[in-house]
């Protein structure tokens, strides 16, 4: 983060391209490329395509509003914010929910970052052989099964570590925005190439051809949880965030950006994939393994497929870093203001509690994929816990708490900036804020459980 200093101690993005970059940043990653194509192709496509759109823009906006208002309206993390607004109820409780969720995503998902290290590497050594199906799905259980994963996991850990201890959060920044840039025109090159693909048309329909029928009570959940999860909500990260904007930030505009730029981020990154899943006769249900089967076939049928192949994965590695740094960043605050620690103890704490998580998942697809809970592996379990209940019910609190029990004053003197511009959909955004969020998050889960 591009932070400095101000006369409150506490720090502030430098600018507010700064700011908005870091935050899109935060939601762009994994969670777009790697989880979205996956959970699309065991839901159905275009089914859970639909609902994850309306998801993202009846649920996910209204709390991206509702978090950067708490959050710059407190200047506080979590617990912090919750505390300063309600300080007579036990709100704040709301933070040991998130901190749950941030370490059970940084365990799995840096696992998947761990992949990327491995493939990009593979790509620049030249080891990567996806001549076909077989060889390129052997590949990868090579790569992924035994410790080899525990070593890239630790790797990319270290690497989340240095940035978050060693102050280089401004570069990291500087580096992004004229990398996300990139890796957006890179994945559109993909998108255009797609349409040259036998499975074009094929894959396209799947993905946009909604087929009402499939919508389940688990198809409702997924795309919930990947709503959640792709726009990093729920957990206190954008309200930890948003304590860094500055005054002159507009609220509900950087929330539209935030959503409009990663949802299209997923759709762009499933145009790539399905059509090439079709092409290859991959199946699109394959799971958390479909990415990475798929994406070094698109790379093979390109003049010098190695080194797009290693620009690819070493963009999408950046982009999970600045995604995990926003994650980390919510224990280590907890730590730092709540319990007085230094960044330092709070930093090397939070990542050897990621590196134990890290490591159950990492084994997961090897040594412990016998260990299953309800048929989950750790891995699996990690994920479905995070996304699919914790993150829901922190929005749940959070959208109740800023509907029902904050002063409307202060929820508007956020957005307009204290009068200084107009928000005319304030009376929509808390009617959403009391009814609709809430309601249709409890009901998702009435319907997953098998009450209605
Ligand atoms: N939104 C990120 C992604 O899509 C993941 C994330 C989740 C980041 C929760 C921070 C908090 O990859």
């Amino acid at each position: 983060m591009g932070l400095s200093a101000d006369n409150n101690e506490r720090a502030i993005f430098a600018t507010k391209f700064g700011a908005v970059a870091t935050t899109v940043g935060s939601a762009v990653g994994l969670g777009n490329i790697w989880r979205f194509p996956y959970e699309a192709g065991i839901h159905g496509g275009g089914a859970f395509m639909i609902c994850y759109l309306a998801f993202v823009f009846m649920i996910g906006i209204p709390l991206l509003c509702a978090e950067f208002c708490i959050g710059r309206g407190t200047r506080s993390n979590i617990f912090g914010a919750y505390r300063k607004l309600r300080p007579d109820r036990n709100w704040h409780f709301a933070g040991y929910i998130g901190i749950l969720a941030s370490i059970l995503i940084l365990s799995f998902y840096s696992v998947v970052a761990g992949w990327t290290i491995e493939y990009c590497l593979s790509s620049l050594f030249g080891q990567l052989d996806f001549s076909d199906t077989q060889t390129g799905h052997g590949q990868f259980v090579n790569l992924t099964t035994g410790w080899r994963p525990v070593i890239w996991t630790f790797v990319f850990l270290m690497c989340n570590f240095i940035i978050l201890i060693g102050g280089v959060t401004k570069g990291i920044e500087r580096a992004s925005n004229i990398l996300m840039p990139l890796f957006f025109i890179l994945l559109a090159a993909f998108c255009i190439n797609s349409f040259t693909l036998p499975g074009f048309k094929e894959g396209v329909t799947f993905l946009f051809k909604p087929d009402f029928s499939k919508i389940s009570p688990s198809v409702l959940l997924g795309a919930l949880g990947q709503a959640f999860f792709s726009l990093s909500l729920g957990l206190g990260c954008m309200m930890t965030y948003a304590s860094y904007f500055n005054k002159d930030n507009r609220l509900g505009k950087t929330a539209v950006t935030t959503a409009v730029l990663d949802s299209s981020v997923a759709i762009l990154a499933g145009i790539v994939i399905f059509p090439a899943v079709f092409s290859f006769g991959i199946s699109p249900e394959a799971g958390p393994t479909l990415v990475f089967e798929v994406l070094p076939y698109i790379f093979s049928r390109f003049p010098g497929g190695a080194a797009w192949s290693t620009l690819f994965f070493l963009l999408l590695f950046l982009a999970s870093l600045t995604s995990t740094v926003s994650m980390s960043e919510i224990s280590i605050t907890y730590f730092c203001e709540e319990k007085r620690w230094s960044r330092k103890k709070a930093t090397v704490v939070s990542s050897a509690i990621g590196a134990v998580g890290g490591l159950l998942c990492a084994l997961s697809f090897g040594p412990l994929n016998h260990l299953t809970i309800y048929g989950m592996t750790f891995f699996d379990m990690f994920d479905y816990l995070s996304s699919n209940i914790c993150l829901p019910i922190g929005g749940m609190i959070c959208s109740i708490f800023t509907g029902w029990l904050i002063n409307k004053r202060f929820v508007k003197d956020e957005l307009t900036d204290n009068g200084k511009h107009r928000f005319r959909l304030l009376s929509l955004l808390l009617f959403f804020l009391r009814w609709i969020c809430p309601a249709a998050i409890f009901l998702i889960f009435l319907n997953s459980i098998g009450i209605i």
